[in-house]
């Protein structure tokens, strides 16, 4: 197997693309905007896949796998810059799914649990998508989209994904920064979710590969949480006692709507693949030792 991660400059690419070289596969990373020398660019409103690959890549009995990460991501964004994301994050990514299959290359689509309206919770891939902001829409016309032209591709819906490094930009190292500066932590009352580790994502892509299922999936971390109760544990792990705040959605001020309830059940994932979910306990156990080692 060799792999193209689309997106290798964000998030959950990085620790993607980190994770499957770290194993000795051989992947190519790309970014659109991020300036990293070991990355390929790629601006899905501006290049071709092919113009920016090596072909030689390409040139292989291995299977090349392209995961799409790249998106506009934050969700108020996808609602304000309706246009631009849209032609991101279906034209242009239909597009590259078009181009992947021309070139031989399987792709897997990243979605998300915003497609689904956050009402009731506990999702399975059975229940009826319903986004509720611009970005769920978005990836919703994505997966439509697959699943009319080629629906063995394999779609995971993912959760909230979280990481165990202070310096990365992620919500436990924003709460920890709130935490220091005497800030509140401000959460959606009510909120239900279900946290998954960043690593899990890379670790549980493999195995999708490895073991060769298509079709959609939910692959996120089967412990689900009300917001404030994370926040609370969090605190404690730290030993802390963090403010928290419980608002309803109304008072913040959001451009577009949250999904209140998008806890995923992820039984048909983890049937498929046995993959095993790194828990918030490690997770923030992990945090407290990074945050020692970068005060040292
Ligand atoms: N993070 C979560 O909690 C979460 C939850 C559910 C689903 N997801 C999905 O998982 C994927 C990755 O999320 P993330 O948190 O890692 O996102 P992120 O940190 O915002 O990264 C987005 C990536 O997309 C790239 N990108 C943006 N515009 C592009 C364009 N025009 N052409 C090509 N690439 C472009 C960015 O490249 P540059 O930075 O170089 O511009 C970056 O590499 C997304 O599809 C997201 O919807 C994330």
């Amino acid at each position: 197997m060799k792999f193209l991660v689309i997106g290798a400059s964000g998030f959950i690419g990085r620790h993607t693309l980190h994770y499957i070289k770290s194993l000795g596969y051989e992947a190519v990373g790309t970014q659109a905007k991020a300036k990293n020398p070991d990355l390929v660019k790629f601006d899905l409103l501006e290049d071709r896949i092919e113009w920016q690959l090596d072909t030689a890549y390409l040139e292989t009995d291995s299977q090349v796998f392209g995961i799409i990460f790249s998106a506009i991501t934050p969700i108020d964004r996808c609602w304000r810059e309706r246009e631009l994301s849209y032609k991101v994050n279906v034209e242009k990514t239909c597009q590259l799914l078009d181009d992947f299959k021309n070139l031989g290359i399987k792709p897997i689509f990243i979605s998300s649990e915003a497609v689904y309206d956050g009402t009731t919770g506990y999702y399975s891939e059975e229940h009826q998508p319903n986004p509720v902001n611009e970005y769920g829409k978005q990836k919703l016309a994505v997966e439509r989209y697959i699943q009319q032209m080629s629906p063995e591709t394999l779609i995971l819906r993912l959760s909230k994904i979280v990481g165990d490094d202070p310096k990365e930009s992620h919500l436990f190292s924003e709460w920890h920064q709130w935490m220091e500066t005497n800030k509140p932590i401000t959460c959606i009352a009510g909120q239900v979710f279900c946290p998954t580790f960043v690593e899990d994502i890379a670790k549980g892509i493999l195995l999708s590969c490895q073991q060769g299922i298509s079709g959609l999936y939910n692959m996120a971390n089967p412990v689900f949480f009300p917001r404030e109760e994370l926040a609370k544990q969090f605190a404690l792990a730290l030993g802390q006692e963090a403010q928290i705040i419980c608002k309803p959605q109304e008072a913040f001020n959001f451009a577009d709507k949250r999904n209140e309830n998008n806890y995923l059940d992820s039984t048909k994932f983890l049937k498929a693949t046995g993959m095993q979910f790194t828990s918030m306990r490690e997770v923030f156990t992990a945090f407290t030792h990074k945050l020692k080692e970068d005060s040292k």
